[in-house]
């Protein structure tokens, strides 16, 4: 069976608790797509020849979850070679046997827009920093300048901008519990299978 769930969504609108909540239900594959970008951008160097070179044991680093890692991250995701070095393998997984949840921020408009369901979960940018600085702590007006930096960033790119496929359903979590928002996100799944 091949069945992909595409998300994609700002800066901690809560992608990942969804995708793995989701993932877990339908017993799917899940590919933290942020995860190649941030391991990009903490390698260091020349960064499309560490995305050519990107091995499995570069995304077990423990320093790649931090705010430093994602803006490093969000800066080497706009070289289009980049982007490119990193396609096939997200191509691939996709389709995985037994389906996949892929979550990012160009997953239903570039990698895969034959997904079989395309959400868009966001919030508000305050909502969002705060629960970034939950994770993080630090200093919490720098948490919210720094999502929306590396927002602008992301949606400002000439390459697979962030943006929402015309048929994504949207879930906006900024006034959602987590069951809540994986409430809907399953629901939004089990419709289309
Ligand atoms: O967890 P959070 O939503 O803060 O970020 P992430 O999903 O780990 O992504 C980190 C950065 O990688 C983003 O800000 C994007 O610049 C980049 N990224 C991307 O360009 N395309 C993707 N499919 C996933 C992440």
């Amino acid at each position: 069976m091949r069945f992909t769930v595409a998300i994609d969504g700002p800066a901690a609108a809560g992608k990942g608790t969804i995708s793995r909540a989701v993932a877990a239900e339908f017993g799917f594959a899940h590919l933290d797509t942020g995860l190649l970008y941030r391991a990009v951008g903490a390698m260091g160097g020349d960064p499309i020849a560490a995305a050519r070179g990107l091995q499995p044991q570069d995304l077990a680093r423990d320093d790649l979850r931090s705010m430093a890692a994602g803006q490093a991250a969000s800066r080497v995701a706009v070289i289009p070679e980049v982007r490119a070095a990193l396609l096939a393998f997200q191509r691939h997984f996709a389709r995985s046997a037994g389906g996949a949840v892929l979550d990012g921020r160009d997953i239903a408009t570039v990698i895969c827009p034959e997904a079989e369901v395309k959400l868009f979960v966001t919030a508000s940018p305050e909502v969002r920093a705060h629960r970034r600085w939950l994770e993080v702590g630090g200093d919490a007006a720098q948490v919210l300048a720094e999502v929306i930096e590396r927002d602008a960033r992301d949606m400002g790119r000439a390459d697979a901008p962030l943006r929402a496929a015309e048929t994504a359903v949207i879930i906006d979590t900024s006034a959602l519990t987590i069951p809540e928002a994986i409430a809907r996100a399953v629901a939004v799944v089990k419709a289309a299978r």
